[in-house]
């Protein structure tokens, strides 16, 4: 079997970390190359002993020579000592490097944005978990996908649930997707109560374990809003050819319907693994240590719609996927200024949904034609949210 040769983006996150725990699992398939983190120099150190990457980012050039003092020759015993290269265009090089099969793109947030494009310009597949950079820049990713002949695997588990459902089936049998959503800790609170909600109960997600951005993003449900986005880009759908579905259990990833009324689901107990390593081995699957589903220990799986008026952010995703546009970078960006303020308790759980509709609603939308009309429209977005 040819060993696949990966470059992981955002190696120290939850992604990333999961990502790596299956390349230990299986020596024989993976090897890595390149690995990106942000400042998490501890677990980038522990991960380089223990990897061997060729060329490893961090975010700055401080940074980047307190990572080169600590795996210095003598530091890593006698193994081949990495160059380290930091910041935009460290993060682009190491997606760009040569020898690389699949690059895995998890750094969080429109950070991935620049290294991923540049790893599918110069022809790499991409893992992509980065949802933020499809959303922003949709068209331009997937076209230059379509230009070099590579793959976007998905990593979002409701979209690699899509991905396997459409896989041996017809494309033009297609009717809609059925993306499900746990609904996040505050599914059952009342509009009263989640006003008073605080930061340590939004982090708190009751199935699954993630960064705390996608987390916060999950308790307002923007994240099932950027993955609407996510789907129609990856999937060629227009969103009224989207549903979302709230489904607590986190046991059916999402649904696919075809025109015979024939209704195909992915299920498995919830732990990104099992999609991280369907994106690493398709169109394999490996083992991955995920536990085995029990139906019959859970018994019961439910399904609800989700409410616009509690819930507004999937009301605004919706919006502006329709519209689309900049408006789509408008709204990524707007949400990562105003989960950051509620990250640092500077705003309330819901002031998130307020001042990201303030934001779209002073912004006229235009065509995204460029990278650089990208970066200008999320520019433009962060300044208004955060002045807002
Ligand atoms: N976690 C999940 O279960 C899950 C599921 C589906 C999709 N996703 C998506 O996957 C992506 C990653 O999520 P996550 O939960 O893994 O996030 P996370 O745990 O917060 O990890 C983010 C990673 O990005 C790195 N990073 C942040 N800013 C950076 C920058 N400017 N330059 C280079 N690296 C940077 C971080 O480095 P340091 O920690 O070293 O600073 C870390 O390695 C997000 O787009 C998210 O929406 C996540």
């Amino acid at each position: 079997m040819k060993i696949k040769k990966l470059a992981i983006l955002g190696s120290t996150g939850s992604i990333g970390t999961q990502a790596l725990d299956l390349v230990s699992r299986h020596p024989d398939r993976f090897e890595v190359l390149g690995l990106v983190a942000g400042r998490n120099l501890d677990l980038l150190e522990e991960q380089i002993k223990k990897f061997h990457p060729r060329v490893v980012s961090v975010s700055d050039e401080k940074d980047a020579s307190a990572l080169q003092k600590r795996v210095g020759a003598s530091a890593l015993g006698g193994s081949p000592v990495p160059e380290i290269v930091w910041g935009q265009n460290g993060a682009c090089q190491v997606a760009a490097m040569e020898g690389v099969d699949l690059v895995l793109s998890a750094i969080v947030g429109a950070a991935g944005l620049l290294p991923t494009y540049e790893a599918l310009k110069k022809g790499r597949s991409v893992a992509l978990a980065n949802k933020e950079s499809l959303v922003i820049a949709g068209e331009l990713m997937t076209s230059v996908a379509r230009q070099k002949k590579v793959s976007l695997f998905p990593v979002d588990s409701e979209h690699s649930a899509i991905f396997q459902c459409l896989v041996g089936n017809n494309r033009a049998d297609l009717k809609r997707i059925i993306l499900t959503a746990s609904g996040g800790p505050f599914f059952k609170k009342t509009a009263e109560e989640l006003k008073k909600v605080t930061l340590e109960e939004a982090l708190k997600h009751p199935n699954w374990n993630m960064g705390a951005k996608i987390t916060v993003d999950s308790a307002t449900l923007m994240n099932k809003g950027l993955e609407v986005i996510e789907a129609s880009w990856l999937f060629d759908l227009t969103p009224d050819r989207i549903d979302v579905q709230i489904h607590p259990q986190s046991i059916v990833h999402s649904m696919v319907e075809y025109k015979d009324g024939s209704v195909m689901a992915q299920m498995g107990v919830p732990d990104m693994r099992c999609a991280i390593g369907y994106a690493l081995s398709y169109p394999d699957r490996i083992e991955t240590g995920v536990k085995s589903l029990d139906l019959l220990e859970i018994g019961n799986l439910s399904f609800h719609k989700p409410d616009p008026t509690r819930f507004r952010c999937l009301d605004l995703a919706f919006q502006v996927a329709r519209t689309g546009g900049s408006m789509p970078a408008v709204l990524n960006a707007a949400n990562e200024v105003v989960v950051e303020k509620f990250l640092n308790k500077e705003i309330s759980f819901l002031e998130i949904a307020e001042q990201i509709e303030k934001t779209l609603l002073k912004h006229t939308v235009s065509p995204l034609k460029s990278l650089d009309d990208v970066l200008e429209a999320d520019q433009w977005a962060r300044r208004v949210a955060t002045t807002l």
